[in-house]
């Protein structure tokens, strides 16, 4: 029996409300399913201005687009250790990448990094937070509104967490989920933009909809739609709007089942993190995690290739995090070095990713914490 790495949820009601799309006949979108996807999204996390895109790495080309002044050089700070996505819609925005250093123990910006990098150009901090942990956010707000900067959440894996009862994805001016098959919910692809300040919501709708304002036409507020912002095409189908409904509703039962596979990993793992063999982080209880993901940090690159083998051996899918974006192929043409940011370099090769996905059994779990520590010669 093979252990995937991830497997897609499926609730059982995404046939229906597919079908449901052919009765509607209204199919490209920002239809009946967009509205109750978008409805239940504000709803569930409490924020006011949702707009349901078709993946997160659109959200954060919204955001690039409104933050972005052509007349001006402009830098973002940002974490290597992260998504091409997070890097590559700023990028292309125009905007200078300014990578900083992450705390090994969670893998997430370090705050004293970032004040570092702060210059007259800084323009926003985008954080990312990762494998249903939060990254050190109090802190970072606080940098961003000392220094009167934006703050942008990628909450590409964070959507259904919760800090002190608020969620992950509406404390920054900007929050940017995904709802691609990998994560908790989704919809094949899809994602969702947040906007707490009002003053930006007119121009991302704008934006979102091919730059033009068809919204007023539709809202009989002016008689014929034109260009006028540089936008582009980032709402979902209503495909993709029905199969996400099914989703958000079930999300409760979802997490349920993520939290139950989440404690086996983590208790059967403890002792080998008290003995400083391996390392994860831990939550605090005032943090309500997604359950999205589960992941060790190893000593060293040869342990982790050690643990990942032989879990491969014994038919389990485990991988390595992401590959740091300063050392890539791109990292290094913006000029950047592996040198340029020597943690981060070190600690991306130690982390290894346990498959996590809903039709795991508690079984599965036993069974690779088992693998995990036989490989570590912990059981010998
Ligand atoms: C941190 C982060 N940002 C952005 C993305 C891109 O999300 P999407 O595939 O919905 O565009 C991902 C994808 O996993 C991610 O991990």
């Amino acid at each position: 029996m093979k252990i995937n790495f991830n497997e897609p949820f499926i609730s059982g009601l995404e046939k229906e409300f597919i079908l449901d799309v052919f009765e509607q006949n209204r199919f490209y979108g920002n239809g009946k399913y967009t509205q109750l996807s978008t409805n239940l999204i504000k709803n569930r996390i409490s924020s006011e201005n949702v707009l349901l895109t078709d993946s997160c790495t659109s959200a954060l080309e919204i955001v690039a687009l409104l933050l972005r002044d052509y007349k001006k050089e402009q830098e973002i700070i940002l974490p290597s250790y992260t998504f091409s996505s997070t890097a590559s819609a700023f990028a292309r925005a125009g905007f200078k990448l300014v990578f900083a250093e992450i705390n090994p123990h969670t893998m997430m910006l370090d705050p004293n990094d970032i004040e570092k990098r702060i210059t007259e150009k800084t323009v926003a901090v985008v954080t990312v937070h990762y494998a249903g942990y939060c990254c050190e956010l109090e802190k970072i707000s606080l940098i961003c509104k000392k220094h009167e900067i934006k703050l942008v959440e990628d909450a590409a894996q964070a959507f259904d967490s919760y800090l002190k009862g608020k969620a992950l994805g509406t404390f920054g001016d900007f929050g940017c989920f995904s709802f691609h098959e990998t994560k908790n919910i989704h919809a094949g692809l899809s994602g969702a933009l947040t906007i707490q300040d009002p003053a930006y919501v007119d121009r991302a709708t704008y934006i979102w909809e091919r730059g033009t304002n068809r919204q007023e036409v539709l809202k009989g507020l002016v008689d014929k739609y034109s260009w006028v912002e540089i936008g582009g095409s980032f709402y979902p189908t209503e495909f993709q709007a029905a199969f996400l409904y099914a989703q958000l509703l079930s999300l409760d039962e979802n997490v349920a089942k993520r939290k139950a596979i989440y404690d086996v990993y983590h208790t059967n793992l403890s002792l080998l993190k008290e003995e400083k063999i391996l390392d994860f982080p831990s939550f605090e209880n005032y943090f309500k995690s997604n359950f999205h993901a589960f992941f060790i940090r190893l000593n060293s690159e040869e342990e982790c290739d050690k643990v990942r083998e032989c879990l491969v051996r014994n038919n389990i899918s485990a991988y390595i995090g992401y590959v740091p974006l300063h050392s890539s192929k791109v990292g290094l043409k913006m000029g950047y070095t592996k040198e340029s940011l020597p943690i981060t370099e070190y600690n991306a090769k130690c982390v290894l990713r346990l498959p996590f996905h809903n039709n795991l059994t508690i079984e599965d779990v036993h069974f690779m914490t088992l693998i995990i520590k036989e490989s570590l010669g912990f059981l010998a």
